[in-house]
């Protein structure tokens, strides 16, 4: 079977297994009795460390499923993990001290929330200051504020939510051979909205190209037409050229073709990896049970990892920093405060990775 790269089609994820990961039963009981007997739920998420979590062979299973997104296809499954017998919390508190030996969470919006819950909250996603997790709505493909995005399931919809992964890498490659003048377009400058979740000192808006190469020349793709729409709604952005908005439309219709988007339904006990450089991801809309505690319920954790690639310049103004193993990347909102970022330094600390410099020097500097 031919090893995947980052440019994949729907049809070599489905005739590949390279990148789904199982956790066997008696580990998943294993590590199911191992959180019921050595968790405190009390404790605040800053609280915990990567010494929370000590169940050696589910971490190796993740570590390959981190390499496999950072490295091989961009996206892995782990499927398996325990769910049945965990409460919310304690599964919640699971994936928080597993994510906490592969990397330094990232704040994730305006609450400066470092694991979100992904559940329907009422949100309208198309608002100005809308976001898709706490909504309901089908989303467009987009790509997280962040170098790879943890999504752990615990309830599935009692219909739809499926998720959809397109290679951005491909989208690129198809889009440079069917319309050059578009791939043009699409290495140039977008605006892009921060949705009303600028940390002080930050503008509303950044800008930078939808696909562009480190110096390393590797290719990195970043996409969020909602977040291009919204920032036409703020006065100092430019209206878009109607060749931009050709390159929207085409890049989203490639982007839905069925050759490119591989389509999954997330059930309890999954963890979905995503590297937002070389995948975008989306959700259909869906309906929840009228029990809450049947409701559609995943958590969200963003991290920037030991091994991350250098990025293109451009992403400087999305990512705070653009070094390799840095930490980087997470929106960080209305809150950060100097607890935020003593958990950043020592979980950099834990996991050898740099904070970025400027922000040692100043923790409260605009990144
Ligand atoms: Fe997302």
């Amino acid at each position: 079977m031919k090893k995947l790269t980052f440019s994949w089609l729907a049809e070599d994820l489905k005739n590949s297994d390279e990148w789904i990961f199982r956790v066997d039963e008696k580990l998943a009981s294993l590590t199911r009795d191992f959180v019921k007997d050595q968790f405190h739920l009390e404790k605040p998420l800053f609280e915990y460390s990567k010494k929370d979590f000590q169940v050696e062979p589910v971490l190796e299973l993740i570590r390959s499923a981190v390499d496999q997104a950072m490295l091989g296809t961009g996206i892995a499954l782990v499927k398996g993990l325990p769910r049945e017998g965990l409460t919310e919390l304690e599964f919640q508190k699971m994936i928080w001290s597993i994510s906490l030996h592969f990397g330094v969470p990232r704040p994730q919006g305006k609450s400066t929330q470092y694991l979100s819950e992904v559940s329907n909250q009422g949100t309208q996603y198309r608002a100005p200051n809308g976001r898709g997790y706490s909504s309901n709505a089908k989303l467009d493909f987009h790509a997280d504020s962040c170098d790879l995005a943890l999504l752990a399931c615990y309830n599935q919809a009692k219909s739809g939510g499926e998720s959809l992964v397109s290679s951005s890498h491909s989208a690129w490659e198809i889009l440079k051979k069917e319309r050059s003048d578009l791939a043009e377009i699409a290495s140039q400058p977008f605006t892009f909205s921060r949705n009303q979740e600028e940390a002080s000192g930050e503008a509303p808006f950044y800008s930078q190209p939808l696909f562009d190469f480190s110096e390393e020349e590797k290719l990195f793709g970043k996409w969020n037409r909602n977040r291009v729409r919204t920032a036409q709604e703020i006065p100092e952005v430019k209206p878009l050229s109607d060749q931009q908005i050709e390159c929207m439309d085409h890049l989203d219709q490639l982007l839905h073709r069925p050759d490119l988007t591989y389509r999954m339904s997330l059930e309890p006990g999954d963890l979905q990896l995503i590297n937002n450089h070389s995948v975008l991801h989306s959700r259909t809309g869906f309906e929840d049970f009228d029990e809450q505690e049947r409701r559609r319920l995943l958590y969200r954790i963003w991290l920037a990892t030991p091994g991350s690639p250098q990025l293109p310049e451009s992403w400087g103004p999305s990512f705070g920093s653009i070094e390799s193993g840095c930490v980087r990347g997470g929106i960080r909102g209305k809150q950060y405060d100097s607890d935020c970022y003593e958990f950043e330094k020592s979980q950099a600390e834990a996991v050898g990775m740099m904070m970025p410099e400027e922000f040692l020097e100043n923790p409260e500097s605009p990144r």
